[in-house]
């Protein structure tokens, strides 16, 4: 047996480890007295044959990679050798073993169930086949990287030990921590991280392939980089394990990108990329994509879950050690399955996700989760040849050029909708057909929705609609997610069924109750208030809303309180 001393010598494992392989090699001393029996029966539960041995159910588990390591420094004695099959040592061999993850909320069990036991949904169990290498080497990227970062680092004093809050804020102003973006663009990113970049953190951007996820990326590279609003560049990596450095350089200078600080590295091995940061020390360091990069040593190829994961703990780590923010790029699917953002969302510090249209060329940046800031925050953009560009109006991005025609087109109503803390002036529009068959098709909203709102209409307002085909329309492909647009749907309805055209600068906000009433909306003063910026003269609302605002000043715009729907066809579709 080799002398502890030996094994000190031999490996250079930090005290922690070392105290581990202590406990690791007394167990093994044990387990040589008693050899280790291995029986297989069949086990009624699970209908399978089950490997069952006489090895402590902890043991069994056991540390792996500990296993693993000390199977390592042991390799060349012999009486060892012989007692490490227990744990799969000996001969170096890989072992498969199977996990089951939720594809709704990452949670990971060593065994089968019916349902997932952290979420509760059921069916989401799906199994995954991991091959764990027991032939030693690096196996957790959290050590990986703890080990690169703290030989570049030096150790922060008072960092092992707990802190008094009032000695963590000494000197700290929480004012200027944030890392400022510069311009329209950057503000508008800004905006949805919470107020700018927090040094250290972990954000995943999340979104369907080709929405757009690089372009944003380089061009937030850049304005980190060039530092504009601190006056002073410095060094941002971007690596990509997708696209050649030229292919990312043909698509900066399409961008008009040009600055001197911006590096850009081609690689997928998550170590290489950690130890050229090291030598670079940047400012921010951007990952595309999570899915393309693998940690030597964690078996499974890139993008399946373990390399996914161990790969964000390595940056995890990094991020923390140096507050150096890191961006990584993931690319999913509407389901979020499995390696998707659902695995990682416990992880990082903040998930953006990027949407759009397909045929459409806006983007929104929407945050999903964020440990610095409110997940109510929505960033608009526009996809232009060169690059990502904010949107100055996003209110009007929803609105049809061919407005002003609206005066003379009957069936079109205008909603104010919200999403986040943004507001959105969107088209309804009504078609009531009389003679065709009595189909009724909606897009944009949702279709009981619209059936309620009908019958509404026909039995508290009194419109014959039964004898008419119903076509309902959300201009521009937006949905309407939100009750407030009950008024504007119903006004487009009245609109198209009376042939009565309404103006073009007036709109309609508020809920329709079963009963015909008008009801209250959240944020009222608000959505108003959009209305009158954008040169709206009139607004329909429900009667409190009406008083509840009166005091304000907005300017010329008028408020008409309604009660019911019976009040707004009166007022606004009956001329005297
Ligand atoms: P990209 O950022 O490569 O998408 P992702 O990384 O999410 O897969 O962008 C892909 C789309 O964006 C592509 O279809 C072309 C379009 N695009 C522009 O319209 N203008 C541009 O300047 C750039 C760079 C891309
Ligand atoms: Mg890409």
């Amino acid at each position: 047996m080799v002398p502890l001393q030996t094994l000190y010598a031999r490996t250079h494992f930090r005290n922690l480890q070392i105290h581990k392989l202590y406990r690791s090699f007394h167990s093994t001393k044990h387990l040589y007295k008693e050899p280790i029996t291995v029986s297989t029966v069949y086990d009624p539960v699970t209908g399978c044959m089950v490997t069952k041995s006489n090895e402590e159910p902890d043991k069994q588990r056991g540390e792996r990679l500990l296993n693993s390591d000390y199977a390592d420094a042991f390799k060349d004695d012999r009486s060892y050798g012989s007692v490490m099959k227990g744990f799969g040592g000996g001969k170096k061999k890989s072992k498969s073993k199977s996990v089951w993850v939720c594809s709704e909320c990452g949670y990971s069990d060593g065994q089968w169930w019916g349902y997932c036991r952290e979420c509760k949904s059921v069916n989401t169990m799906k199994e995954l086949v991991d091959v764990v290498d027991s032939g030693g080497g690096k196996t957790n990227g959290f050590q990986m990287s703890e080990k690169l970062v703290q030989s570049w680092l030096p150790k922060r004093a008072g960092e092992a030990v707990p802190l008094r809050l009032t000695d963590v804020n000494r000197g700290v102003n929480h004012s200027d921590w944030r890392f400022p973006l510069s311009g329209l663009f950057g503000d508008e990113v800004s905006r949805v991280l919470g107020g700018g970049l927090v040094p250290g953190s972990l954000v995943l951007v999340g979104g369907d392939p080709g929405v757009g996820k690089s372009t944003l990326m380089l061009q937030i590279a850049a304005i980190i980089a060039e530092g504009k609003e601190i006056g002073k560049p410095a060094p941002v990596l971007y690596v990509s394990g997708e696209e050649s450095v030229e292919q990312i350089g043909n698509r900066a200078d399409r961008m008009e990108i040009s600055t001197d600080e911006l590096f850009l590295y081609s690689s997928t091995d998550i170590e290489d990329i950690l130890v050229k940061a090291q030598a670079l020390s940047p400012r921010a360091l951007i990952i595309d994509s999570i899915q393309t990069v693998h940690l030597a040593g964690v078996t499974g190829s890139a993008g399946g879950i373990y390399q996914v994961k161990e790969c964000t703990a390595a940056l995890l780590r990094f991020a923390k050690k140096t507050d150096v923010p890191v961006f990584l790029i993931g690319h999913v699917t509407k389901s979020g399955d499995i390696a998707g953002p659902r695995v990682l969302e416990h992880i990082v510090d903040a998930v953006l996700y990027m949407e759009g249209e397909q045929y459409s060329s806006h983007r929104l940046l929407r945050a999903f989760k964020n440990r610095f800031g409110s997940t109510d925050e929505l960033g608009v953009f526009e996809m232009s040849p060169c690059g990502l560009k904010a949107v100055k109006n996003p209110s009007e991005i929803f609105l049809s050029e061919e407005r002003s025609d609206s005066e003379f087109l009957a069936g079109l109503a205008t909603a104010v909708i919200m999403d986040g803390s943004r507001t959105f002036v969107i088209e309804i529009q009504a078609l009531c057909a009389t003679g065709s068959s009595l189909s009724r098709q909606v897009n944009g909203v949702q279709a009981g929705r619209a059936d309620m709102i009908i019958a509404v209409l026909m039995k508290q307002a009194g419109l014959k609609l039964q004898s008419n085909a119903i076509f309902l329309n959300v201009v521009s492909g937006a949905s309407l997610t939100e009750t407030a647009g009950d008024l504007a749907v119903a006004a487009a309805i009245c609109s198209s069924f009376l042939e009565f055209p309404i103006p073009s600068n007036m709109a309609f906000i508020g809920e329709v109750g079963l009963g015909g009433e008008l009801r209250m909306v959240p944020k009222m003063e608000k959505r108003v208030g959009t209305l009158a910026k954008l040169g709206y003269k009139k607004c329909v609302v429900p009667e409190p809303a009406a008083k509840l605002l009166r005091g304000l000043d907005f300017g010329e715009f008028e408020l008409l309180g309604c009660q019911t729907l019976k009040d707004v066809i009166n007022s606004v579709f009956i001329t005297s």
